[in-house]
Protein backbone atom coordinates (compact mmCIF):
# COMPACT_ATOMS: atom_id res chain seq x y z
CA UNK A 1 0.00 0.00 0.00
CA UNK A 2 1.42 3.18 -0.62
CA UNK A 3 2.01 5.80 2.04
CA UNK A 4 -0.79 8.67 1.02
CA UNK A 5 -3.50 5.82 -0.48
CA UNK A 6 -6.59 7.54 0.15
CA UNK A 7 -5.54 11.06 1.54
CA UNK A 8 -5.95 14.42 0.28
CA UNK A 9 -3.16 16.47 0.33
CA UNK A 10 -2.80 20.12 -0.73
CA UNK A 11 0.23 21.56 -1.39
CA UNK A 12 0.83 25.76 -2.18
CA UNK A 13 2.39 27.51 -4.64
CA UNK A 14 2.72 24.26 -6.58
CA UNK A 15 3.59 25.42 -9.59
CA UNK A 16 7.17 25.09 -9.91
CA UNK A 17 10.52 24.46 -7.62
CA UNK A 18 9.84 22.69 -3.94
CA UNK A 19 6.17 22.75 -4.47
CA UNK A 20 6.28 20.99 -7.92
CA UNK A 21 8.08 18.51 -6.75
CA UNK A 22 6.47 17.77 -3.72
CA UNK A 23 3.18 17.39 -5.57
CA UNK A 24 4.70 15.05 -7.72
CA UNK A 25 6.20 12.85 -5.08
CA UNK A 26 2.89 12.78 -2.84
CA UNK A 27 1.38 11.28 -6.13
CA UNK A 28 3.35 8.90 -7.22
CA UNK A 29 2.48 7.55 -3.32
CA UNK A 30 -1.34 7.71 -4.01
CA UNK A 31 -2.38 11.07 -2.71
CA UNK A 32 -4.97 13.01 -4.34
CA UNK A 33 -3.03 16.43 -4.75
CA UNK A 34 -4.53 19.47 -4.97
CA UNK A 35 -2.26 22.24 -6.61
CA UNK A 36 -2.89 26.09 -5.50
CA UNK A 37 -1.09 28.73 -7.09
CA UNK A 38 -1.87 31.95 -8.79
CA UNK A 39 -0.98 30.98 -12.53
CA UNK A 40 -3.20 28.52 -13.60
CA UNK A 41 -1.13 27.22 -17.03
CA UNK A 42 2.03 26.50 -14.58
CA UNK A 43 -0.82 24.39 -12.08
CA UNK A 44 -2.26 22.52 -15.18
CA UNK A 45 1.40 21.52 -16.47
CA UNK A 46 2.04 20.12 -13.13
CA UNK A 47 -1.16 18.05 -12.82
CA UNK A 48 -0.46 17.00 -16.33
CA UNK A 49 3.18 15.51 -15.40
CA UNK A 50 1.19 13.71 -12.57
CA UNK A 51 -1.65 11.73 -14.88
CA UNK A 52 1.24 11.21 -17.28
CA UNK A 53 3.44 9.42 -14.41
CA UNK A 54 0.25 7.10 -13.28
CA UNK A 55 -3.16 6.41 -14.82
CA UNK A 56 -4.60 6.34 -11.45
CA UNK A 57 -4.02 9.54 -10.49
CA UNK A 58 -5.26 12.83 -10.84
CA UNK A 59 -4.28 16.19 -9.52
CA UNK A 60 -6.73 18.87 -9.31
CA UNK A 61 -6.03 22.59 -9.97
CA UNK A 62 -7.28 25.58 -7.82
CA UNK A 63 -6.37 29.26 -8.43
CA UNK A 64 -5.70 31.47 -5.49
CA UNK A 65 -3.81 33.96 -4.06
CA UNK A 66 -2.59 32.29 -0.20
CA UNK A 67 -2.03 36.25 0.60
CA UNK A 68 -5.85 37.12 0.48
CA UNK A 69 -7.94 35.97 2.99
CA UNK A 70 -10.97 36.08 1.17
CA UNK A 71 -9.63 33.92 -1.31
CA UNK A 72 -8.10 31.20 1.20
CA UNK A 73 -11.70 30.75 2.52
CA UNK A 74 -12.89 30.19 -0.67
CA UNK A 75 -10.53 27.74 -1.69
CA UNK A 76 -11.48 25.70 2.24
CA UNK A 77 -15.15 26.00 0.76
CA UNK A 78 -13.95 24.17 -2.33
CA UNK A 79 -12.12 21.74 -0.85
CA UNK A 80 -14.92 20.99 2.01
CA UNK A 81 -17.57 20.29 -0.94
CA UNK A 82 -15.25 18.74 -3.14
CA UNK A 83 -13.16 16.44 -0.89
CA UNK A 84 -14.23 17.02 2.77
CA UNK A 85 -11.48 16.53 4.23
CA UNK A 86 -7.93 17.06 4.10
CA UNK A 87 -4.98 15.08 5.00
CA UNK A 88 -1.87 16.87 4.63
CA UNK A 89 -1.51 20.52 3.55
CA UNK A 90 2.13 21.91 2.88
CA UNK A 91 2.62 25.34 2.65
CA UNK A 92 5.09 25.82 -0.08
CA UNK A 93 4.46 29.03 -1.18
CA UNK A 94 7.18 31.53 -0.80
CA UNK A 95 8.79 34.24 -1.91
CA UNK A 96 12.12 36.61 -1.79
CA UNK A 97 14.05 39.50 -3.15
CA UNK A 98 17.01 41.38 -2.04
CA UNK A 99 18.40 44.81 -0.57
CA UNK A 100 19.50 45.81 2.67
CA UNK A 101 17.43 47.18 5.86
CA UNK A 102 18.16 50.71 4.97
CA UNK A 103 17.56 50.16 1.50
CA UNK A 104 14.13 48.07 1.71
CA UNK A 105 10.78 49.79 0.93
CA UNK A 106 7.56 48.72 3.70
CA UNK A 107 5.93 47.22 0.63
CA UNK A 108 8.32 44.68 -0.12
CA UNK A 109 9.02 44.19 3.85
CA UNK A 110 5.27 43.52 4.03
CA UNK A 111 5.32 41.89 0.92
CA UNK A 112 7.69 39.06 1.94
CA UNK A 113 6.30 39.05 5.19
CA UNK A 114 2.31 37.92 3.69
CA UNK A 115 3.94 35.66 1.13
CA UNK A 116 6.07 33.86 3.82
CA UNK A 117 4.17 33.85 7.05
CA UNK A 118 0.76 35.64 6.77
CA UNK A 119 0.03 32.98 4.02
CA UNK A 120 0.49 30.20 6.80
CA UNK A 121 -1.50 31.52 9.12
CA UNK A 122 -4.24 31.73 7.12
CA UNK A 123 -4.18 28.31 5.65
CA UNK A 124 -4.13 27.21 8.81
CA UNK A 125 -6.97 28.95 9.98
CA UNK A 126 -9.62 27.68 6.74
CA UNK A 127 -8.14 25.01 5.55
CA UNK A 128 -7.04 23.40 9.32
CA UNK A 129 -10.37 22.74 10.45
CA UNK A 130 -10.42 20.20 7.55
CA UNK A 131 -7.44 18.43 8.89
CA UNK A 132 -8.86 18.74 12.52
CA UNK A 133 -12.23 17.24 11.68
CA UNK A 134 -10.99 14.15 9.74
CA UNK A 135 -11.44 10.96 11.05
CA UNK A 136 -8.21 9.40 9.77
CA UNK A 137 -5.03 7.91 11.64
CA UNK A 138 -2.30 9.96 9.43
CA UNK A 139 -2.96 14.26 9.48
CA UNK A 140 -0.10 16.47 9.09
CA UNK A 141 0.96 20.20 7.85
CA UNK A 142 4.73 20.73 6.87
CA UNK A 143 5.92 24.31 5.92
CA UNK A 144 8.23 25.06 4.12
CA UNK A 145 10.54 27.49 6.17
CA UNK A 146 14.35 27.98 5.45
CA UNK A 147 18.00 27.76 6.32
CA UNK A 148 17.76 32.12 6.63
CA UNK A 149 14.97 31.25 8.94
CA UNK A 150 17.92 30.12 11.67
CA UNK A 151 20.62 32.49 10.26
CA UNK A 152 19.89 35.42 9.27
CA UNK A 153 21.28 35.95 5.45
CA UNK A 154 22.87 39.10 3.71
CA UNK A 155 20.26 41.36 1.92
CA UNK A 156 17.60 39.10 2.96
CA UNK A 157 16.79 40.60 6.21
CA UNK A 158 12.71 40.38 5.17
CA UNK A 159 12.86 36.94 4.47
CA UNK A 160 15.09 35.41 7.03
CA UNK A 161 12.69 37.20 9.86
CA UNK A 162 9.63 35.56 7.58
CA UNK A 163 10.93 32.35 7.52
CA UNK A 164 12.06 32.70 11.80
CA UNK A 165 8.68 32.94 11.99
CA UNK A 166 7.52 30.20 10.00
CA UNK A 167 9.55 27.70 11.93
CA UNK A 168 7.63 29.45 15.62
CA UNK A 169 4.75 29.59 13.81
CA UNK A 170 4.95 25.83 13.16
CA UNK A 171 5.55 25.07 17.30
CA UNK A 172 2.82 27.43 17.71
CA UNK A 173 0.30 25.22 15.34
CA UNK A 174 1.88 22.06 16.21
CA UNK A 175 0.27 22.83 20.16
CA UNK A 176 -2.84 24.07 18.77
CA UNK A 177 -3.22 20.78 16.91
CA UNK A 178 -1.87 18.21 18.67
CA UNK A 179 -5.45 17.17 20.32
CA UNK A 180 -6.89 17.02 16.97
CA UNK A 181 -4.36 14.20 15.78
CA UNK A 182 -2.61 16.78 13.50
CA UNK A 183 0.96 16.80 13.29
CA UNK A 184 2.84 19.84 12.17
CA UNK A 185 6.33 20.40 10.96
CA UNK A 186 8.42 22.52 8.97
CA UNK A 187 11.89 21.74 6.80
CA UNK A 188 14.26 24.62 6.20
CA UNK A 189 15.89 23.98 2.81
CA UNK A 190 19.76 24.89 2.39
CA UNK A 191 20.22 26.41 -1.46
CA UNK A 192 18.29 24.69 -3.43
CA UNK A 193 18.12 24.68 -7.43
CA UNK A 194 14.44 26.36 -8.27
CA UNK A 195 13.37 29.28 -10.26
CA UNK A 196 13.65 31.28 -6.54
CA UNK A 197 17.07 30.72 -6.94
CA UNK A 198 18.17 30.84 -10.34
CA UNK A 199 19.11 33.92 -11.14
CA UNK A 200 21.18 33.67 -7.94
CA UNK A 201 23.03 30.42 -9.27
CA UNK A 202 23.76 32.04 -12.36
CA UNK A 203 26.68 33.58 -10.59
CA UNK A 204 29.75 31.47 -10.72
CA UNK A 205 31.56 32.82 -7.65
CA UNK A 206 28.07 32.22 -5.64
CA UNK A 207 27.80 29.09 -6.99
CA UNK A 208 31.56 28.22 -5.56
CA UNK A 209 30.78 29.97 -2.36
CA UNK A 210 28.07 27.73 -1.67
CA UNK A 211 29.87 24.57 -2.37
CA UNK A 212 32.62 25.55 -0.26
CA UNK A 213 30.37 26.36 2.95
CA UNK A 214 27.80 23.57 2.28
CA UNK A 215 29.54 20.16 3.90
CA UNK A 216 28.18 17.89 0.66
CA UNK A 217 29.96 20.34 -1.46
CA UNK A 218 27.14 21.04 -4.05
CA UNK A 219 23.30 22.69 -4.48
CA UNK A 220 20.21 20.59 -3.80
CA UNK A 221 17.72 19.32 -5.38
CA UNK A 222 13.89 20.42 -4.94
CA UNK A 223 13.36 16.49 -5.31
CA UNK A 224 15.55 16.15 -2.11
CA UNK A 225 13.30 18.35 -0.23
CA UNK A 226 9.90 16.73 -1.55
CA UNK A 227 11.52 12.90 -0.07
CA UNK A 228 12.11 14.78 3.40
CA UNK A 229 8.79 16.83 3.33
CA UNK A 230 7.10 13.60 2.60
CA UNK A 231 8.70 11.88 5.25
CA UNK A 232 7.09 14.31 8.00
CA UNK A 233 3.69 14.48 6.18
CA UNK A 234 3.51 10.57 6.32
CA UNK A 235 2.88 8.78 9.20
CA UNK A 236 6.71 7.42 9.14
CA UNK A 237 6.70 10.35 10.96
CA UNK A 238 4.18 9.36 13.33
CA UNK A 239 5.55 10.59 16.90
CA UNK A 240 7.21 14.01 14.99
CA UNK A 241 5.39 17.14 15.76
CA UNK A 242 6.85 20.79 16.40
CA UNK A 243 10.29 20.72 14.90
CA UNK A 244 11.96 21.33 12.16
CA UNK A 245 14.28 19.58 9.61
CA UNK A 246 17.41 21.37 7.86
CA UNK A 247 17.68 20.13 4.29
CA UNK A 248 21.37 22.24 4.09
CA UNK A 249 23.66 19.53 2.96
CA UNK A 250 25.35 20.32 6.52
CA UNK A 251 25.67 24.23 6.25
CA UNK A 252 25.11 24.64 9.36
CA UNK A 253 26.97 22.21 11.00
CA UNK A 254 30.29 23.91 10.20
P1 LIG B 1 9.53 28.98 -6.54
O1 LIG B 1 9.54 30.44 -6.82
O2 LIG B 1 9.67 28.03 -7.67
O3 LIG B 1 8.22 28.57 -5.71
C1 LIG B 1 7.41 29.42 -4.99
C2 LIG B 1 6.00 29.24 -5.51
O4 LIG B 1 5.10 29.97 -4.67
C3 LIG B 1 5.84 29.80 -6.94
O5 LIG B 1 5.19 28.84 -7.75
C4 LIG B 1 4.98 31.03 -6.73
O6 LIG B 1 4.18 31.34 -7.83
C5 LIG B 1 4.17 30.61 -5.51
N1 LIG B 1 3.58 31.76 -4.81
C6 LIG B 1 4.22 32.89 -4.43
N2 LIG B 1 3.35 33.75 -3.89
C7 LIG B 1 2.14 33.14 -3.89
C8 LIG B 1 0.85 33.53 -3.48
N3 LIG B 1 0.64 34.73 -2.91
N4 LIG B 1 -0.16 32.66 -3.63
C9 LIG B 1 0.04 31.45 -4.20
N5 LIG B 1 1.24 31.03 -4.63
C10 LIG B 1 2.27 31.87 -4.49
O7 LIG B 1 10.70 28.76 -5.50
P2 LIG B 1 11.04 27.53 -4.53
O8 LIG B 1 12.48 27.63 -4.29
O9 LIG B 1 10.47 26.27 -5.03
O10 LIG B 1 10.30 27.97 -3.20
C11 LIG B 1 9.38 27.14 -2.49
C12 LIG B 1 9.50 27.43 -1.01
O11 LIG B 1 10.78 27.00 -0.56
C13 LIG B 1 9.39 28.89 -0.66
O12 LIG B 1 8.66 29.03 0.54
C14 LIG B 1 10.84 29.30 -0.44
O13 LIG B 1 10.96 30.41 0.40
C15 LIG B 1 11.38 28.03 0.19
N6 LIG B 1 12.83 27.89 0.16
C16 LIG B 1 13.51 27.82 -1.04
C17 LIG B 1 14.88 27.65 -1.03
C18 LIG B 1 15.70 27.55 -2.29
O14 LIG B 1 16.94 27.56 -2.21
N7 LIG B 1 15.09 27.43 -3.46
C19 LIG B 1 15.63 27.59 0.22
C20 LIG B 1 14.82 27.66 1.41
C21 LIG B 1 13.47 27.81 1.36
Amino acid sequence: MKRFQNQVAVITGAGSGIGKATAIQLADEGATVVLVGRTKEKLEAVAEIVSERSDNQHAYVYVADVTAEEEVELLAAYLKDNFEVVHVLINNAGTSSSGSILQLEEWDWEYVQKTNVTSVFLMAKHVGPLLADAKAENKAIVNIASLSGHKAGAKIPHYSTAKAAVIHLTKALAGELASNGVRVNSVSPGFIETPMTKESLENASFNQAIELHTLLKRIGRAEEVAKAVAFLASSDSSYVTGTDLLIDGGWLTV
